[in-house]
């Protein structure tokens, strides 16, 4: 399993829900975060407001996947966040150890 990590533009999420959803996924996690990237300290423009601070509201995703489905499901998040403007995200992915359903007790991929 993979977890996929991915900070977006807070006005993509719902699009975002949506694609993944298409494309078959069953949970996920939302967090709203601030970050900085590559323009630290530089304008980046959220809402209509111009922000010249180090920190930019995000939104982050994560969800544990199929290692099968891992790579189709980070070109649906790419494609679905980009708008092509500085601050359109990062997405990483990292191996996931192991999952398990509380209600049921099933583990590994049988749990995600
Ligand atoms: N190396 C990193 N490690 C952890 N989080 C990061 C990293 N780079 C970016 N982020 C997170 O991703 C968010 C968006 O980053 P951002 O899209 O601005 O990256 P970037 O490299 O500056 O790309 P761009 O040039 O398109 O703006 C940041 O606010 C931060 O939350
Ligand atoms: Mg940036």
């Amino acid at each position: 399993m993979k977890l996929i990590i991915a900070t977006i533009k807070p006005f993509k999420l719902e699009e975002v829900r949506e694609a993944l959803t298409e494309a078959g996924v069953r949970g996920l996690m939302v967090t709203e975060i601030k970050g900085f990237g590559a323009q630290s300290g530089h304008t980046e423009i959220y809402r209509g407001a111009e922000y010249v601070v180090n920190f930019v509201p995000k939104v982050k995703l994560e969800l544990v996947v199929a290692d099968n489905v891992a790579d189709q499901l980070v070109e649906v998040i790419s494609k679905t966040a980009q708008t092509g403007k500085i601050g359109d995200g990062k997405i990483f992915v990292l191996d996931v150890e192991q999952a398990v359903r509380v209600r049921t007790g099933e583990t590994g991929e049988d749990a995600i």
